[in-house]
């Protein structure tokens, strides 16, 4: 299916309605598409992006409704083969065309991908290609999401064409978001597991872009922003350092010992005027935890001891969390025990990355007794006096 961005420049990449699985570990409730805008000048005829390889016949097929008997550049913002997998077909099929990148992205493509040194013409920051009425201009936006991607700039028609940067995975026949109401959850699922860990990075390729004044922003999962601001301010407030007065609350419990500390706590944290969120992590999407991770100010994760320690699946959330670097402020370990175990010490050693207070730690014997509750709720009051000196509570 194609989809007209503006004059001369289409959508022409593939829809996958029935991936629910990225990278073997992000899920995508809602699919993806991986976007190949083809921008036709007078002279030149470019193609932004290609696609995930197994989809390539999608494109093909849009090319060819469009008549697109030449292509002469392949620009590749990002060496990840979801966007550059297909470009050893593509020059397959246009022989002609070159794949305009920068020297970074080109030397992860020959690594990745059978292609050869003079399959490239390479660019640098502020460069340049004219196709005749349309000219691209190419401006380094490095980790977003790797080291080496790229955004292209469109200057007649002030498109900024920003792969990863900006993106969703949603599938959908919507050429703009503003068309299409479920965007904002997934623009923020995928800035939460992909962006969040480059906050100071995304920070300043943010401002890069705005500096461009776009018209249209077209990422290349998801529809594209006809209104910038949208998905621009979204992003700020994702990336600021503010946090919302919540607490979520990761546990696993095995015979219900956790799981009464953590009822008892979301009880409390109410009472305290503190917003909980919680996650059974063994059932829990994933996904749905990093979008939690966002803005939450304080993250607490409640184990039983298994093997004397943490529950596996709570260490698998704390590496995740330390992974993602959200800007949480601080963090809390709970949890029932029945002889004893490294809990904490092997929790903490996962969550280093975490510019943190860690709070004392509540380790309750058995199941939770009458003066175990006075101290969760002694836990919940700490809690909510944080979050007051933090200033994100009243
Ligand atoms: Fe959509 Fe980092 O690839």
């Amino acid at each position: 299916m194609i989809r007209k961005i503006a004059d001369g420049v289409y959508n022409v990449g593939a829809i996958d309605w029935e991936r629910t699985l990225f990278d073997e570990i992000v899920s995508t409730p809602q699919g993806t598409s991986y976007n190949a805008y083809l921008v036709i000048g007078s002279e030149k005829i470019a193609l932004i992006d290609a696609v995930e390889p197994e989809k390539v016949e999608q494109l093909l097929a849009n090319l060819e409704e469009l008549n697109v008997k030449k292509i002469d550049y392949i620009v590749s913002n990002h060496a990840e083969q979801d966007h550059s997998g297909a470009i050893p077909v593509l020059l397959e099929k246009y022989p002609g065309a070159k794949v305009v990148t920068n020297a970074k992205c080109k030397g992860f493509e020959m690594d990745l991908l059978p292609l050869k040194d003079d399959d490239f013409i390479v660019i640098k920051e502020g460069d340049t290609l004219e196709l005749g009425g349309k000219t691209l201009k190419f401006i380094m936006t490095p980790w977003v999401h790797w080291p080496e991607t790229m955004t292209t700039f469109l200057v007649e028609d002030k498109i900024a064409f920003t792969c990863d940067f900006f993106g969703s995975h949603a599938a959908t026949t919507h050429a703009f978001a503003e068309q299409y109401d479920r965007i904002y959850h997934e623009a923020k699922r995928y800035y939460s597991e992909i962006m969040m860990p480059f906050r100071q990075i995304v920070m300043r390729n943010i401002k890069k872009i705005e500096a461009l004044e776009p018209k249209i922003i077209a990422p290349s999962h998801g529809p594209a922003y006809s209104e910038p601001s949208s998905i621009i301010n979204a992003y700020k407030e994702w990336v600021s350092e503010t946090t919302k007065n919540e607490v979520l609350i990761l546990y696993v419990s095995m015979h219900g010992s956790t799981k009464k500390m953590v009822d008892a706590l979301v009880d409390y944290l109410g009472d305290e005027g503190v917003e909980v969120k919680v996650r059974d992590i063994v059932h829990a999407d994933m996904g749905e935890i990093a979008i939690d991770l966002v803005d939450v100010t304080t993250l607490i994760l409640a184990t039983p001891t298994m093997l004397a320690g943490p529950h596996p699946s709570v260490v698998y959330a704390a590496y995740l969390a330390n992974a993602l670097k959200p800007k949480v402020k601080v963090v809390g370990i709970m949890g029932s025990y029945g002889w004893g175990g490294r809990t904490v010490d092997i929790l903490k050693s996962n969550l280093g990355a975490l510019k943190v207070e860690l709070l004392e730690p509540l380790l309750i014997k058995g199941t939770p007794k009458k003066e175990d509750y006075e101290k969760i709720r002694e836990y919940a009051k700490k809690i909510a006096e944080k979050h007051r000196e933090l200033g994100v509570m009243k």
